[in-house]
Protein backbone atom coordinates (compact mmCIF):
# COMPACT_ATOMS: atom_id res chain seq x y z
CA UNK A 1 0.00 0.00 0.00
CA UNK A 2 1.40 3.45 -0.94
CA UNK A 3 1.99 6.12 1.70
CA UNK A 4 -0.55 7.97 0.43
CA UNK A 5 -3.03 5.22 0.27
CA UNK A 6 -2.00 4.18 4.07
CA UNK A 7 -3.07 7.93 4.83
CA UNK A 8 -6.21 7.86 3.09
CA UNK A 9 -6.48 4.54 5.09
CA UNK A 10 -5.74 5.75 8.17
CA UNK A 11 -7.87 9.18 7.95
CA UNK A 12 -10.76 7.12 7.65
CA UNK A 13 -9.81 5.52 10.58
CA UNK A 14 -9.56 8.09 12.57
CA UNK A 15 -13.04 9.58 11.76
CA UNK A 16 -14.73 6.42 12.36
CA UNK A 17 -12.86 6.35 15.86
CA UNK A 18 -14.77 9.89 16.02
CA UNK A 19 -11.66 11.73 16.08
CA UNK A 20 -11.95 15.43 14.63
CA UNK A 21 -9.33 15.11 11.70
CA UNK A 22 -9.11 18.61 10.01
CA UNK A 23 -8.81 18.69 6.10
CA UNK A 24 -6.32 20.79 4.30
CA UNK A 25 -6.92 21.91 1.15
CA UNK A 26 -6.74 25.18 -0.55
CA UNK A 27 -9.24 27.11 1.23
CA UNK A 28 -6.69 28.78 4.24
CA UNK A 29 -10.45 30.30 5.37
CA UNK A 30 -11.15 26.07 5.94
CA UNK A 31 -7.91 26.05 6.97
CA UNK A 32 -8.23 27.96 9.83
CA UNK A 33 -11.34 26.65 11.00
CA UNK A 34 -10.46 26.08 15.05
CA UNK A 35 -10.16 22.42 16.26
CA UNK A 36 -10.66 20.67 19.84
CA UNK A 37 -7.85 21.75 22.11
CA UNK A 38 -4.47 19.67 21.73
CA UNK A 39 -6.33 16.62 19.86
CA UNK A 40 -3.84 13.51 20.06
CA UNK A 41 -4.42 12.94 16.57
CA UNK A 42 -3.87 15.86 14.27
CA UNK A 43 -2.82 14.73 10.33
CA UNK A 44 -1.65 17.74 8.54
CA UNK A 45 -0.14 18.27 5.42
CA UNK A 46 2.18 20.89 3.52
CA UNK A 47 1.56 21.22 0.18
CA UNK A 48 3.75 22.10 -3.04
CA UNK A 49 4.96 25.54 -2.51
CA UNK A 50 6.91 27.18 -5.01
CA UNK A 51 10.73 25.56 -4.96
CA UNK A 52 13.56 27.32 -3.76
CA UNK A 53 13.80 30.75 -5.02
CA UNK A 54 17.36 32.71 -4.38
CA UNK A 55 16.94 34.30 -1.10
CA UNK A 56 19.07 36.85 -0.79
CA UNK A 57 21.48 37.22 2.04
CA UNK A 58 19.60 39.17 4.86
CA UNK A 59 21.52 41.90 6.60
CA UNK A 60 23.13 41.06 10.08
CA UNK A 61 24.04 44.21 11.92
CA UNK A 62 26.23 43.33 14.58
CA UNK A 63 25.88 44.98 18.31
CA UNK A 64 28.22 43.47 20.23
CA UNK A 65 26.76 41.41 22.03
CA UNK A 66 28.49 41.19 26.21
CA UNK A 67 28.94 37.59 27.33
CA UNK A 68 27.32 35.99 29.85
CA UNK A 69 24.72 39.18 30.26
CA UNK A 70 22.84 36.96 27.66
CA UNK A 71 19.43 35.04 28.32
CA UNK A 72 16.57 34.75 26.02
CA UNK A 73 15.33 38.28 24.83
CA UNK A 74 17.88 40.37 26.14
CA UNK A 75 18.43 43.66 24.66
CA UNK A 76 22.27 42.77 23.41
CA UNK A 77 21.40 39.72 20.86
CA UNK A 78 22.52 40.52 17.07
CA UNK A 79 19.41 41.03 14.65
CA UNK A 80 19.06 40.01 11.64
CA UNK A 81 16.66 41.15 8.56
CA UNK A 82 14.45 38.68 6.73
CA UNK A 83 14.05 39.56 3.37
CA UNK A 84 9.94 38.84 4.18
CA UNK A 85 8.94 39.31 0.23
CA UNK A 86 11.22 36.99 -0.89
CA UNK A 87 10.16 34.44 1.23
CA UNK A 88 6.62 35.34 0.18
CA UNK A 89 7.67 35.18 -3.45
CA UNK A 90 9.40 31.53 -2.89
CA UNK A 91 5.99 30.29 -1.04
CA UNK A 92 6.88 30.42 2.30
CA UNK A 93 4.83 32.13 5.16
CA UNK A 94 5.38 35.25 6.35
CA UNK A 95 3.72 37.93 8.17
CA UNK A 96 2.24 39.24 4.99
CA UNK A 97 0.57 36.20 3.76
CA UNK A 98 -1.83 35.18 6.49
CA UNK A 99 -4.45 34.01 3.97
CA UNK A 100 -2.28 32.03 1.74
CA UNK A 101 -2.43 28.52 1.25
CA UNK A 102 1.05 27.75 2.98
CA UNK A 103 -0.46 29.90 5.87
CA UNK A 104 -3.39 27.84 5.76
CA UNK A 105 -1.47 24.78 6.20
CA UNK A 106 0.86 25.45 8.90
CA UNK A 107 -1.80 26.80 10.76
CA UNK A 108 -3.45 24.11 10.91
CA UNK A 109 -0.07 21.98 11.90
CA UNK A 110 0.67 24.31 14.49
CA UNK A 111 -2.89 24.51 16.13
CA UNK A 112 -2.52 21.29 18.34
CA UNK A 113 0.89 21.65 18.68
CA UNK A 114 0.97 25.27 20.20
CA UNK A 115 -2.26 23.47 22.46
CA UNK A 116 0.10 21.04 23.99
CA UNK A 117 2.53 23.44 24.93
CA UNK A 118 -0.02 25.84 26.38
CA UNK A 119 -0.89 22.90 28.41
CA UNK A 120 -4.33 22.98 26.88
CA UNK A 121 -4.50 19.76 25.37
CA UNK A 122 -6.36 16.53 26.61
CA UNK A 123 -3.65 15.43 28.72
CA UNK A 124 -0.44 17.53 29.63
CA UNK A 125 2.62 17.25 27.97
CA UNK A 126 5.74 17.50 30.04
CA UNK A 127 8.46 19.82 27.91
CA UNK A 128 5.65 21.10 25.38
CA UNK A 129 7.18 23.54 24.47
CA UNK A 130 10.40 21.50 23.01
CA UNK A 131 8.87 20.52 19.66
CA UNK A 132 11.15 18.76 16.99
CA UNK A 133 11.21 18.52 13.46
CA UNK A 134 12.59 14.98 11.64
CA UNK A 135 12.12 12.85 9.11
CA UNK A 136 13.52 9.32 8.39
CA UNK A 137 15.36 10.62 5.37
CA UNK A 138 17.20 13.26 4.36
CA UNK A 139 16.40 16.15 2.01
CA UNK A 140 12.37 15.60 3.03
CA UNK A 141 11.81 18.99 3.92
CA UNK A 142 12.33 19.44 7.77
CA UNK A 143 14.42 22.86 6.98
CA UNK A 144 11.32 24.45 5.46
CA UNK A 145 8.57 22.97 7.50
CA UNK A 146 10.78 24.00 10.44
CA UNK A 147 10.88 27.27 9.28
CA UNK A 148 7.45 27.91 8.05
CA UNK A 149 5.85 26.38 11.48
CA UNK A 150 7.99 28.93 12.97
CA UNK A 151 6.79 31.86 11.12
CA UNK A 152 3.33 30.95 11.70
CA UNK A 153 3.94 30.03 15.39
CA UNK A 154 5.47 33.65 15.67
CA UNK A 155 2.09 34.99 14.12
CA UNK A 156 -0.22 34.09 17.11
CA UNK A 157 0.08 37.13 19.37
CA UNK A 158 0.66 35.53 22.53
CA UNK A 159 3.56 32.81 21.45
CA UNK A 160 7.35 33.78 20.99
CA UNK A 161 9.33 31.33 19.06
CA UNK A 162 13.18 30.43 19.18
CA UNK A 163 13.72 28.20 16.00
CA UNK A 164 17.05 26.32 16.07
CA UNK A 165 18.85 24.53 14.05
CA UNK A 166 19.86 21.19 15.31
CA UNK A 167 21.11 19.96 12.36
CA UNK A 168 24.53 20.45 12.92
CA UNK A 169 26.34 18.79 10.33
CA UNK A 170 23.93 19.90 7.59
CA UNK A 171 22.66 23.09 8.81
CA UNK A 172 19.26 24.41 6.97
CA UNK A 173 17.93 26.93 9.04
CA UNK A 174 20.15 30.12 7.88
CA UNK A 175 20.24 28.76 3.89
CA UNK A 176 16.23 28.41 3.71
CA UNK A 177 16.11 31.84 5.33
CA UNK A 178 18.22 33.81 2.98
CA UNK A 179 21.00 34.17 6.16
CA UNK A 180 24.42 33.79 6.94
CA UNK A 181 25.41 31.63 9.24
CA UNK A 182 26.85 32.82 12.17
CA UNK A 183 27.46 31.41 15.87
CA UNK A 184 24.88 29.48 17.64
CA UNK A 185 24.33 26.03 19.34
CA UNK A 186 27.72 24.61 18.65
CA UNK A 187 29.26 27.43 20.44
CA UNK A 188 27.07 27.30 23.31
CA UNK A 189 28.02 23.79 23.87
CA UNK A 190 31.77 24.53 23.26
CA UNK A 191 32.39 27.50 25.39
CA UNK A 192 30.46 27.97 28.56
CA UNK A 193 31.07 31.19 29.31
CA UNK A 194 28.24 32.27 26.36
CA UNK A 195 24.97 33.20 27.03
CA UNK A 196 22.15 31.83 24.87
CA UNK A 197 21.41 35.96 24.59
CA UNK A 198 24.89 35.79 23.47
CA UNK A 199 24.50 33.96 19.61
CA UNK A 200 20.77 34.03 19.05
CA UNK A 201 19.28 36.43 16.75
CA UNK A 202 16.32 38.67 16.68
CA UNK A 203 14.66 39.15 13.71
CA UNK A 204 12.19 41.84 12.17
CA UNK A 205 9.31 39.35 12.94
CA UNK A 206 8.52 40.27 16.18
CA UNK A 207 8.50 37.32 17.92
CA UNK A 208 10.65 35.44 16.02
CA UNK A 209 14.11 34.83 17.08
CA UNK A 210 16.56 32.25 15.26
CA UNK A 211 19.59 30.15 17.54
CA UNK A 212 22.17 29.26 14.36
CA UNK A 213 23.67 25.56 14.45
CA UNK A 214 26.86 27.62 14.89
CA UNK A 215 30.64 27.24 13.92
CA UNK A 216 31.29 23.73 11.96
CA UNK A 217 32.97 21.23 14.71
CA UNK A 218 34.29 17.90 14.24
CA UNK A 219 32.37 15.99 16.87
CA UNK A 220 29.40 18.11 15.98
CA UNK A 221 27.44 14.91 16.50
CA UNK A 222 28.52 13.95 19.94
CA UNK A 223 27.55 17.28 21.57
CA UNK A 224 24.57 17.03 20.26
CA UNK A 225 24.21 13.85 22.43
CA UNK A 226 26.28 15.35 25.46
CA UNK A 227 25.57 16.62 29.02
CA UNK A 228 25.99 20.12 28.03
CA UNK A 229 23.08 19.82 25.26
CA UNK A 230 21.02 18.22 28.30
CA UNK A 231 21.27 21.13 30.45
CA UNK A 232 20.91 23.55 27.64
CA UNK A 233 17.54 21.99 26.26
CA UNK A 234 16.01 21.73 30.34
CA UNK A 235 16.98 25.51 30.79
CA UNK A 236 15.28 26.35 27.55
CA UNK A 237 12.27 24.37 28.45
CA UNK A 238 11.80 25.66 31.57
CA UNK A 239 13.54 29.60 31.62
CA UNK A 240 10.96 30.63 29.26
CA UNK A 241 7.92 28.37 29.31
CA UNK A 242 5.88 30.38 27.31
CA UNK A 243 8.64 30.11 24.39
CA UNK A 244 8.29 27.21 22.19
CA UNK A 245 11.19 26.15 21.14
CA UNK A 246 11.83 24.90 17.82
CA UNK A 247 14.46 22.54 16.43
CA UNK A 248 15.47 21.72 13.03
CA UNK A 249 16.91 18.47 13.22
CA UNK A 250 19.33 15.60 11.25
CA UNK A 251 17.23 12.67 9.72
CA UNK A 252 16.51 9.79 12.18
CA UNK A 253 17.81 7.25 10.27
CA UNK A 254 21.06 8.34 8.88
CA UNK A 255 22.94 9.13 12.29
CA UNK A 256 21.71 8.76 15.25
CA UNK A 257 22.44 12.54 16.74
CA UNK A 258 18.46 13.32 15.52
CA UNK A 259 16.94 10.36 18.03
CA UNK A 260 19.32 11.39 21.13
CA UNK A 261 18.10 14.77 20.52
CA UNK A 262 14.33 13.20 20.34
CA UNK A 263 14.41 11.76 24.14
CA UNK A 264 14.54 15.92 25.53
CA UNK A 265 11.53 16.82 23.27
CA UNK A 266 8.02 17.00 24.50
CA UNK A 267 6.98 17.01 20.94
CA UNK A 268 8.03 16.25 17.16
CA UNK A 269 7.21 16.08 14.22
CA UNK A 270 7.93 13.67 11.74
CA UNK A 271 7.97 15.27 7.73
CA UNK A 272 7.22 12.48 5.39
CA UNK A 273 8.04 13.28 1.60
CA UNK A 274 4.77 11.81 -0.47
CA UNK A 275 5.38 9.41 -2.96
CA UNK A 276 9.11 8.72 -1.96
CA UNK A 277 9.84 7.45 1.47
CA UNK A 278 8.52 4.19 1.96
CA UNK A 279 5.88 2.80 4.34
CA UNK A 280 8.70 0.40 5.93
CA UNK A 281 10.97 3.32 6.01
CA UNK A 282 8.66 5.66 8.25
CA UNK A 283 7.73 2.72 10.58
CA UNK A 284 11.05 2.36 11.20
CA UNK A 285 11.83 6.00 11.93
CA UNK A 286 8.12 6.21 14.23
CA UNK A 287 9.52 3.29 16.13
CA UNK A 288 12.98 5.06 17.27
CA UNK A 289 10.67 7.70 18.47
CA UNK A 290 8.24 5.62 20.75
CA UNK A 291 9.47 7.45 23.95
CA UNK A 292 8.35 11.12 23.08
CA UNK A 293 5.13 12.02 24.22
CA UNK A 294 3.68 13.19 20.82
CA UNK A 295 4.65 12.55 17.75
CA UNK A 296 2.79 14.10 14.71
CA UNK A 297 3.65 13.29 11.09
CA UNK A 298 3.40 15.72 8.55
CA UNK A 299 2.82 14.87 4.38
CA UNK A 300 5.49 17.16 2.40
CA UNK A 301 5.54 18.34 -1.11
CA UNK A 302 2.01 16.83 -1.84
CA UNK A 303 0.29 17.39 -4.89
CA UNK A 304 -3.42 17.84 -4.34
CA UNK A 305 -5.15 15.68 -6.72
CA UNK A 306 -3.04 12.77 -5.13
CA UNK A 307 -5.49 12.44 -2.39
CA UNK A 308 -8.58 14.10 -3.36
CA UNK A 309 -9.44 17.60 -1.73
CA UNK A 310 -7.38 16.67 1.13
CA UNK A 311 -4.02 14.83 2.19
CA UNK A 312 -3.21 13.61 5.70
CA UNK A 313 -1.54 10.81 7.41
CA UNK A 314 -1.09 9.40 11.02
CA UNK A 315 -0.15 11.78 14.29
CA UNK A 316 -0.48 11.51 18.30
CA UNK A 317 0.64 9.16 20.68
CA UNK A 318 1.12 5.85 19.93
CA UNK A 319 -0.46 3.24 21.28
N1 LIG B 1 6.49 21.90 0.44
C1 LIG B 1 7.53 22.26 -0.31
N2 LIG B 1 7.33 22.99 -1.43
C2 LIG B 1 8.37 23.35 -2.22
N3 LIG B 1 9.65 23.06 -1.98
C3 LIG B 1 9.91 22.35 -0.88
C4 LIG B 1 8.88 21.92 0.02
N4 LIG B 1 9.46 21.23 1.02
C5 LIG B 1 10.78 21.23 0.76
N5 LIG B 1 11.05 21.90 -0.37
C6 LIG B 1 12.36 22.08 -0.99
O1 LIG B 1 12.99 20.79 -1.01
C7 LIG B 1 14.38 20.94 -0.75
C8 LIG B 1 14.74 20.11 0.48
O2 LIG B 1 14.07 20.70 1.59
P1 LIG B 1 14.79 20.90 2.99
O3 LIG B 1 16.14 21.48 2.85
O4 LIG B 1 13.81 21.60 3.85
O5 LIG B 1 14.92 19.36 3.41
P2 LIG B 1 15.63 18.76 4.67
O6 LIG B 1 14.83 17.59 5.09
O7 LIG B 1 15.85 19.82 5.68
O8 LIG B 1 17.01 18.28 4.06
P3 LIG B 1 18.33 17.82 4.86
O9 LIG B 1 18.03 16.42 5.33
O10 LIG B 1 19.40 17.87 3.81
O11 LIG B 1 18.52 18.78 5.99
C9 LIG B 1 14.66 22.42 -0.56
O12 LIG B 1 15.07 22.94 -1.79
C10 LIG B 1 13.28 22.96 -0.18
O13 LIG B 1 13.11 24.31 -0.52
MG1 LIG C 1 17.56 20.50 6.64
Amino acid sequence: MSIIEQAAERLEQLRKAGIDVPLVDSNPAQAATPAPAAPAVAPVAAGLATPDAALPQARASAEPGRPSLGGLGKKRSQRVTLDLARLQAAGMVTPDSSNSKIAGEFRVIKRPLLANAQGKGVTPVERGNLIMVTSALAGEGKSFVAVNLAMSIAMEVDSRVLLVDGDVVAPGVMRTLGLTESKGLINLLTTPSLDVGDVLLKTNVERLSILPAGTAHDRASELLASDAMARLLGDLATRYPERIVLFDSPPLLATTESRALASHMGQIVVVIEADRTPKGTVEDALSKLESCPVVMTVLNKAVESELGSYYGYRSGKRS
